[in-house]
């Protein structure tokens, strides 16, 4: 047995990646750690998108004892540097030359007042519909381009007793879907100007009102399933062929090819209805706190193997990503992710690259968390009106901090 170098320490990371999936890309990152001969203490938490995951770390930093690192993202990242407790990590990302690797909107995100202090994983796009080919095939149908068509291939697919939409009780899920359908029916400049800049006639329209309705009328074609139930098993479904359809990000992936199907032929990625100019994105990173001297090294040692051009390779084959450097070669990934990674460029270069609030991207976290009260109850409470629940996301759109 080798033995471990004298800079041995302990990495401990907060993160929910927790589905078979996830895990396994997961895996690739705890291997590379211990070869180096550090320790990994895993802190995981089960609850996809963050929210109990988010709570756990703010008891961890406020009681002075943050983990090495966690799996926060976009604003989040602002936040926490902002208040101090993130690490500096502008010496090995020059020495790695991360500005020269990594697109902007990336560095962007993982730098506050020009340091990094995160490294960034992936890329996910959220902005897909999946759909399993032999239940398109049987009700001898296209991909759906819009929510139209989608509306029709849904009723269709209900008649031959397949459920149109794979669902769960994750309510992260409803603005998922909601901030899917605002691009899809009102496009990229309405999401920014609504969401991003918060803009009181954007949200009180017509396409406002438009959209809330769209949103409301997929729930009749979701399928049964009760609050437990998480997108996981609702991605099993689609893949079983139990639901036909899913709107999620491509982490869904991860699932597809763990169950041995391929994406691109068992089941199709196509962009979200009505929305194939535009791309929602969702970096992951790990933040890096600040931690004790006898860690540092290992710290050091975690970021440079996230940044790792194998690395990034083999986790975004096995996420369902694309890799944030841009120096890795797409030929061994599959189709999907090699559309991801030509509309994630024209995007870039259209303008249309926009921020998923859901997954931590773009917004404050506390002005995400008014939104989404906002989106849970229009969603749950039959009773609700389209004006009402816009009536509601004026207010909070009027409380939220100003826009940077
Ligand atoms: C994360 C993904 C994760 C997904 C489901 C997203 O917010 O960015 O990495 O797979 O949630 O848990």
């Amino acid at each position: 047995m080798l033995a471990a170098p004298c800079h041995a320490g302990e990495v401990e990371v907060l993160h929910f990646w927790t589905s078979g999936g996830e895990a396994g890309a997961l895996a690739q990152l705890k291997t590379s750690i211990r070869s180096k001969g550090h320790a990994w203490k895993d802190f995981a938490v089960a609850d996809g998108g963050g929210g109990l995951a988010m709570t756990l770390l703010s008891s961890r930093v406020m009681s002075g004892n943050p983990p090495t690192a966690a799996q926060i993202k976009g604003a989040s990242i602002q936040e926490w540097a902002n208040a101090g407790k993130l690490a500096n990590i502008d010496a090995l990302a020059r020495a790695e030359q991360w500005d020269a690797l990594l697109p902007k909107i990336v560095i962007d995100t993982m730098k506050f007042n020009g340091h990094y202090v995160a490294a960034p994983l992936n890329v996910h796009r959220v902005n897909w519909l999946w759909v399993n080919a032999a239940a398109l095939k049987k009700v001898n149908a296209k991909l759906p381009t819009t929510w139209e068509e989608f509306f029709t291939v849904a009723a269709a697919m209900r008649k031959v007793g397949i459920a149109p939409l794979a669902y769960s009780g994750q309510s992260w899920l409803d603005l998922g879907t909601f901030e899917t359908v605002v691009i899809g029916i009102a496009g990229a400049d309405f999401y920014r100007r609504a969401f991003m800049q918060r803009d009181p006639a954007a949200l009180d329209s017509a396409q406002m009102e438009q959209v809330l309705l769209t949103f409301k009328r997929i729930k009749q074609y979701t399928e049964p399933h009760n609050k437990n139930r998480d997108w996981v098993a609702a991605t099993a479904s689609l893949i079983k062929g139990d639901a036909g359809m899913q709107l999620m990000g491509d982490w869904a992936k991860s699932e597809i090819t763990a169950a041995g199907k391929v994406p691109g032929v068992d089941i199709l990625c196509t962009a979200a209805p009505g929305s194939s100019g535009a791309f929602t994105f969702d970096i992951d990173s790990l933040a890096l706190f600040k931690v004790s001297a006898a860690n540092q090294a290992a710290q050091q040692d975690l970021a440079k193997a996230v940044m790792g051009k194998d690395f990034q390779q083999a986790f975004n084959l096995a996420k369902g990503s694309i890799p944030v450097r841009q120096d890795v070669k797409m030929d061994r990934f599959d189709e999907c992710a090699r559309q991801s990674s030509k509309d994630f460029a024209a995007s870039a270069k259209r303008g249309t690259l926009l921020p998923s609030f859901t997954h931590g991207m773009g917004l404050p976290y506390a002005t995400t968390l008014a939104i989404w009260d906002v989106i849970r109850q229009y969603w749950n409470q039959d009773s609700m009106s389209a004006k009402e629940a816009m009536r509601r996301l004026a207010k909070v759109a009027a409380q939220a901090p100003a826009p940077r």
